[in-house]
This record gives structure tokens, C-alpha cells and sequence, in this order.
């Protein structure tokens, strides 16, 4: 049975700052930011903006009225959730008028959870082969102002329809998982942004890729030569860079030149968009698949997810015949031209301006956000969206 990627939405907000305007107000050498973290623009979330929202955009725009009525199980993989309890999932369930007959969940593990959301999904589809399924990867990155990891913060959603016989992708198996208690990367139930030891992050995050990579080989006996481009969690574009070339030494001349190649063209979104946590991986994914001229159907994309604390993957998927003709590539060229850039003392108003814990009522200006769907307020301590388009 092929079971696979069948369609993928994308959203940002509509804002961004510039990391070289960035790197200036910090005192810090602009090439610091574009070239040795390889970032330039940073997308930054106004307060009408959470994980439900972003998610619920990157949805809106994909799913048809049959969409609506297949889905049976919307998982929503978030490391920035709005509720301890209720699932971010049923709320974009509502937002979309998914059928009631459908199971939402939400899945946590930082960076990796949209991962683990798409195996679950695989499996779901294997038993119930009519079902198509809603994942849904949806972050807002905040390490703070002035902090080593501002520059590598980021907002947005990717939202994946899976399905058997899918339009782009389906996914092979198996695939190789690891598993390791470690702090590089967390954030305490009462704090808003993320703690992180840097350094030890990038180190975890090639050592997972490394191990898996050698156990992943062993496995399926697949090589570099197999791979036409593999796609990684993209925290910030040098990461993945790091990563491809510690094994790319395993490849021929030509393997060098084609995975460096397509990982440049897999890195383009993420560079002017910035971390969206468990998104990263696939938005690097669309960027492939929507901006390369030359992949052809039947090529084998590998995929690495890394998610601190921590998880990471490896999995592979080979493309469908006319995959780009299911893609959304003038809808996201749109949407990023269409963003608009603020000046960095905007950004850290921006930054600032977050809904008070435990305010129970609250208004928010959604007319000044062009987003479909926002998030307007706090009812009796009940978080409220609008659907602007009715
Ligand atoms: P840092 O200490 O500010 O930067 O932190 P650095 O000193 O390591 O420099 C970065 C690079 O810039 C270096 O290149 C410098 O040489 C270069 P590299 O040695 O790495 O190739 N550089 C310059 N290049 C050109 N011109 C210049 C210049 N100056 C220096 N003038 C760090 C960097 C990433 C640690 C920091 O931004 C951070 O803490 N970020 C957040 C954590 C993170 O993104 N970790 C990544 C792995 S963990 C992960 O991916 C999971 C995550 O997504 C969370 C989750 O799972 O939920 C984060």
C-alpha cells in the first residue's frame, strides 16, 4: 500500500525584520547572522497570531469540502500549545468545519513532534485505508531579546494531508529513530521562551544525525548515491549545512554536487522565514519541491528531523508522478512577497506585546492582521478565533 504526502499548506505572519538590520542594533557583525547562521529575514508573529491560527492558515488554504468530509484524525504537533489540557487540534478542527466524525490530538516532543505525527498518521492510513489525516506543525520560536538565540527565531505552520496514492510523496520504510535524555533545549511550564544550551544543541543535533545516519544505512543498505536530496530540520540554514557535509565525504564528485546543490534550494523558505520548530523540516521540504526545476518523479528525498531533549529520524520518501502540479508554489511566493518589513525597535514592540497570563478578558486588533484566521481575544478566560472570510 503507498502511503504518502498528498498535499502541503504553508503560513507565516506578515511580518519580518531583516537579521543584517538585526545583527546592527545588537553591535554584532551583519555576516555573523547571514552567512555563519545563514538566515536573513526572521518572521515575527503579531499578538493576533498563536500556534491555532498560524496552523489553521497553513490548513485553510489546501483542504476542499471533500477534504473535509475524508478526514478522520487531525494531529497537531505544536512545542508552543495554548492549553495544558484541550488540544490545539480541536480548535483548527472547528476553524476548518472538519466532520465531526474525526479524532483531534495534539503531540509534543520540541522540534520532532510533526514527525511523530506523520508516523502516526502512516500507520492510522495503513489500517484505515480510506481515512485521509491532518497534520499539523505549528511553532512560535522565542528565545528572547538579545539573547544568543534571537537571531534563529521564527513563526509559522506547515499543515500535510496524508493519504494512500498520494500527489507528492510517498514514504518508504523503515525508517530510524533515537532517543536520549539530554537539556539542550527546553522550556519550563511558566516561561514563554525557550532555555537552550547552544552549544551543546548543535553538537546533540550532529551526533543524533550521525548515528542515526550509520544505523539507518545498515538497515536499508541505502547510500548517498540513492539520496537525489536530503532535507533537515532547519533551526537555522548553517545547521543542515553541518550536518550534510559531515557524511557527505561518503559520496562520489557528483553526489556532492547534487546534494549540496538541492540542499540549497531546500534551505531558501527557511532562510527568510526563520525557525518554525516542528514545521522546519517540511517548510524545507516545500522549498525543495517548489522552487528546484530539475527533480524528477521517482526520486528518493531523505528527510532528518531533530527535536531537543531528544528525538531525531531519519525516513525517506520517493515522488509522485506531476508531485509539483499538487504543490501550492504561487500561493507561497505571494505570501512571502506580500510580507512587510519593520524596523528592529518595531520588532521588539512587537516582541513585548503579549497577552497578560491569566488576563480573563481581552480584545485584540485582528483588522490590523491580513491573516484569514486570528486569534482575537480572551473571553472569560476562553481563547477566541475569527475566520475573516466567514
Ligand atoms: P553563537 O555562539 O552566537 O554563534 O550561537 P557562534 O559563535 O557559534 O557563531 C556561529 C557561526 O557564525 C560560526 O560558524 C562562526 O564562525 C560564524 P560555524 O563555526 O558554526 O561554522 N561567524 C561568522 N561568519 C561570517 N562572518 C562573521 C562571523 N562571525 C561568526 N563575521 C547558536 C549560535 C546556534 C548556538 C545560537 O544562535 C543558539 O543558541 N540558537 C538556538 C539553538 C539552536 O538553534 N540550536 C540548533 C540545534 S538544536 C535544534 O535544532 C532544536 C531546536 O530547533 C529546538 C527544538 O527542537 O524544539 C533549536
Amino acid at each position: 500500500m503507498n502511503i504518502g504526502i498528498d498535499k502541503i499548506g504553508f503560513y507565516t505572519p506578515h511580518l519580518y525584520v531583516e537579521t543584517k538590520e538585526l545583527a546592527v542594533a545588537r553591535n554584532i557583525d551583519p555576516g555573523k547572522f547571514t552567512v555563519g547562521i545563514g538566515q536573513e529575514k526572521m518572521s515575527v508573529p503579531p499578538i493576533t497570531q498563536d500556534a491555532v491560527s498560524l496552523a489553521a492558515n497553513a490548513a485553510h488554504e489546501i483542504l476542499t469540502e471533500e477534504d473535509k468530509q475524508q478526514i478522520d484524525f487531525v494531529i497537531f504537533a505544536t512545542e508552543s500549545g495554548i492549553d495544558h489540557s484541550k488540544a490545539g487540534a480541536v480548535y483548527v478542527h472547528e476553524l476548518l468545519g472538519i466532520n465531526s466524525n474525526a479524532r483531534s490530538i495534539e503531540v509534543k516532543e520540541a522540534c520532532y513532534g510533526a514527525t511523530a505525527g506523520i508516523q502516526i498518521a502512516k500507520g492510522h492510513i495503513a489500517l484505515n485505508p480510506d481515512s485521509k489525516v491532518l497534520i499539523l506543525g505549528s511553532d512560535i520560536a522565542r528565545y528572547g531579546l538579545n539573547t544568543g538565540g534571537e537571531v534563529t527565531q521564527g513563526a509559522g505552520a506547515v499543515a500535510i494531508v496524508m493519504s494512500t496514492d498520494p500527489s507528492i510523496m510517498t514514504l518508504e520504510s523503515p525508517s530510524t529513530y533515537q532517543t536520549e535524555d539530554i537539556m539542550d533545549f527546553w522550556r519550563p511550564i511558566f516561561s514563554d521562551k525557550a532555555f537552550v544550551d547552544g552549544k551543546q544543541s548543535v553538537d546533540k543535533y550532529l551526533s543524533f544525525f550521525q548515528d542515526i545516519w550509520k544505523v539507518h544505512k545498515q538497515k536499508t543498505e541505502l547510500e548517498l548515491k540513492d539520496f537525489e536530496a536530503i532535507c533537515f530540520h532547519l533551526p537555522y540554514t548553517k545547521m543542515g549545512q553541518k550536518a550534510l557535509k559531515a557524511v557527505i565525504p561518503e559520496g562520489t564528485e557528483a553526489d556532492q554536487e547534487r546534494l549540496l546543490a538541492n540542499f540549497e534550494t531546500s534551505k531558501q523558505y527557511n532562510k527568510i522565514v526563520g525557525n518554525i520548530y516542528t514545521g522546519s523540516l517540511y517548510l524545507s521540504l516545500l522549498s525543495l519541491l517548489e522552487l528546484n526545476t530539475n527533480i524528477e518523479a521517482g526520486a528518493r528525498i531523505g528527510l532528518f528531523s531533530y527535536g531537543s531533549g531528544a528525538v531525531g529520524e531519519f525516513f525517506s520518501g520517493i515522488l509522485q508522478p506531476n508531485y509539483k502540479d499538487a504543490l501550492h508554489t504561487a500561493q507561497h511566493e505571494t505570501l512571502l512577497a506580500e510580507r512587510k518589513e519593520i524596523s528592529v525597535a518595531e520588532y521588539e514592540e512587537v516582541f513585548e506585546d503579549i497577552v497578560p497570563a491569566g488576563e480573563p478578558t481581552i480584545e485584540l486588533p485582528v483588522e490590523n492582521d491580513p491573516a484569514p484566521i486570528c486569534f482575537s481575544g480572551v473571553k472569560d478566560h476562553m481563547r477566541q478565533y475569527v475566520r475573516k472570510d466567514g
